[in-house]
């Protein structure tokens, strides 16, 4: 059974919210019963989603501020509030060397990344969470903390993003919290570069022995997201399978249990 953390009546926006961990988090929300309006690019996408949350949705792409703006219109005139933002649309590119990347698709990856998490979010303070609270929820990634070849954009604007969310969560306190979720490597059409040749190896490396589910993520979210975790605010909920302790594993626990 899905816990309901009290999102009863509360009225959430996911970015991103038509596929992968975005749709999980989308479809947690509206399970634990808030009124979800989700965004993407798709239109088509967008429609589905709606219809299924019994929600709201609006196609655009979160890079245009003209869109965050009417995807917080839009939700305000729906339900009349909105209580939750979940900033989880993003984009893995520009991949390469950064010596190599092209600056416009360099630009591209904070203002998707980065610019457009702050963009919703003070729009959602000015229409409601100012004056009536809230809750917000940033999607980084666990690779944030670390280099990795040719992912420099993305790591540098998630990184970005990660502080971002503390700066928020110290200045909108104590109205509205803002917190992150940064996932380890989850079986979506953006990782699938990754998983997709190599799941088994990858699992195998992994101390809780698979790759992540989106709903493993939507999970942490909405935790986040609820009065459940009212306390919390500036935290980032690594949920990444044991990826950043791996290297602990001593793949013999007898042996490592017996040893003084
Ligand atoms: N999957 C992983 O292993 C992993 C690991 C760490 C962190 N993450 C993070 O998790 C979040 C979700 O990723 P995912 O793996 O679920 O990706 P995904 O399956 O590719 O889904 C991305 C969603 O965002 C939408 N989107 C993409 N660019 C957009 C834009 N510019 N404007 C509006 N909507 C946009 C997509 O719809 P449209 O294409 O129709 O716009 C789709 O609904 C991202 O923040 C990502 O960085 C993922």
């Amino acid at each position: 059974m899905t816990p309901t953390y009290g999102l009863e009546g509360r009225a959430a926006v996911v970015t991103g919210g038509t596929r992968g961990i975005g749709l999980a988090v989308a479809r947690a929300l509206a399970g634990a019963g808030a009124r979800v309006c989700v965004s993407a690019r798709d239109a088509r996408d967008v429609a589905r989603t709606a219809a299924e949350l019994d929600g709201a949705g609006l196609a655009g792409d979160v890079a245009d501020p003209r869109h965050l703006s009417e995807l917080t219109e839009l939700a305000v005139r729906t339900f009349g509030r909105i209580d939750l933002v979940v900033n989880n649309a993003a984009t893995n590119r520009p991949y390469g060397p950064l010596m190599e990347a092209d600056p416009r698709a360099w630009s591209r990856a904070f203002a998707v990344n980065v610019e457009a998490p702050l963009r919703l979010v003070q729009c959602a303070w000015r229409a409601w969470m100012g004056e009536h609270g809230g809750s917000v929820v940033n999607v980084c990634t666990e690779g944030a903390e670390h280099v990795g070849p040719n992912v420099g954009a993305y790591g540098t604007s998630k990184a970005a993003l990660l502080h971002l969310t503390r700066q928020l969560a110290g200045e909108l306190a104590p109205r509205v919290r803002v917190n992150s979720v940064s996932p380890g490597l989850v079986r979506t059409e953006m990782a699938r570069f990754v998983w997709g040749p190599a799941e088994p190896a990858l699992a195998a490396a992994l101390p809780l022995g698979r790759i992540g589910e989106p709903e493993d993520v939507a999970r942490a979210v909405l935790w986040l997201a609820s009065d459940a975790a009212s306390w919390v605010t500036g935290a980032d909920l690594v949920v990444d399978g044991g990826t950043r302790v791996r290297s602990a594993r001593t793949g013999n626990l007898g042996t490592a249990a017996a040893t003084p």
